[in-house]
């Protein structure tokens, strides 16, 4: 699988040294990560020589595995699921959004030190605004979830001055202390930013960005009719067939569904701009990704379904 995703110059003779940047995504389980196909793609596309491949670490040495890829002369790192928030701890320096965020995923191996960077967020954010072309300027946005989802989200949200930012999750306390590490961000930038219950959030929201993790397990959070107003942008950060029943409710609900596919190249475009300094066009990324995750969507749908009618027990596909 790796070989087939790495962008170095394959002109380069076997044994010689390369001058490819060297990359990778770090997390547990990392297989099914798109990021290597992603940012061969970007590198491609910007003439670049980068050698991107996935890395599994066990769990309990995360940060052995990062200082092994960066003393063998790596420029730096992405960091998924479950590392987001070791990766935090263990960076020398962080920007701010990472700070705030408190979750990292993606490093800098820089003379200094390990710079940390949250780039899902500014994702998130340039796939609402870029690619939906949904302004998020004086709308009423709700976010679902108070986790390292949700916490990446918020500063860019906020950034991108909503009328109203709301975050309802399950336990209701986390919600709550989440939102205070972004309060004084919040009042600087005049934003309304508070907490409802996730089964009573408020009406006629603009935008729903659900961060939770309830669609890992087919679960739809329990929002009432109502939540949302006819047209509404609602998104699922996650994509593929988990993303399925939530995108099924927000169609149901008469809102515009989107998963989270558009928040992964983004995201990957702004960790590009990190390593590079500069950020590769997305769109063409974005619709063979598209194209690609849709089919293979399809055919586990078709598989489960007649897995499901041999079994006569007629259950949704998920
Ligand atoms: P991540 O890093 O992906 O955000 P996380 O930190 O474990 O993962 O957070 C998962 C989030 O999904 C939490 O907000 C969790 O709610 P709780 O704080 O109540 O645990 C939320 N979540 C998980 N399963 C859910 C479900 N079935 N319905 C609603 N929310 C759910």
């Amino acid at each position: 699988m790796a070989a087939d995703a790495r962008a170095s110059d394959s002109s380069t003779p076997a044994g010689a040294p390369s001058a490819a940047a060297r990359l990778a995504v770090i997390g547990n389980p990392v297989a099914h990560s798109r990021s290597p196909q992603i940012h061969a793609r970007f590198a491609a596309a910007c003439g670049h020589a980068v050698d991107y491949t996935r890395i599994e670490s066990p769990f309990d040495q995360f940060v052995a595995t990062v200082r092994a890829f960066a003393d063998g002369g790596a420029r730096g790192c992405n960091v998924t699921v479950p590392f987001k928030g070791e990766a935090f701890a263990a960076c020398a320096r962080l920007t701010e959004r990472a700070r705030r965020a408190e979750a990292v995923n993606t490093i800098s191996f820089d003379a200094d030190g390990w710079l940390g960077d949250n780039t899902d967020g500014a994702g998130l954010v340039r796939d609402i605004e870029g690619n939906a072309g949904v302004s998020l300027r004086g709308k009423r946005v709700l976010l679902l979830g108070a986790g390292g989802a949700a916490g990446g989200a918020l500063d860019p949200l906020l950034g991108a001055r909503p009328a109203a930012l709301v975050v309802a999750n399950r336990t209701a306390a986390k919600a709550q202390a989440l939102i205070e590490r972004f309060a004084a961000s919040a009042a600087r930038l005049d934003v309304p930013l508070s907490v409802a219950p996730l089964d009573s959030p408020g009406h006629d929201f603009d935008v729903l960005i659900n961060a939770t993790a309830a669609s890992l397990q087919a679960a739809v959070p329990p929002l009432p009719a109502g939540t949302l107003r006819a047209g509404a942008l609602a998104l699922d950060m996650m994509y593929g067939a988990a993303a399925g029943p939530f995108l099924q409710w927000a169609r149901a609900q008469g809102a515009i569904a989107r998963d989270g596919l558009g928040m992964l190249v983004e995201q990957a475009v702004e960790a590009y701009f990190v390593w590079f300094g500069v950020r590769p066009n997305s769109f063409q990324v974005l619709t063979a990704l598209r194209r690609e995750v849709d089919a293979q969507t399809d055919a586990a749908m078709r598989a489960a379904a007649s897995s499901n009618a041999g079994r006569g027990d007629g259950g949704a596909a998920a």
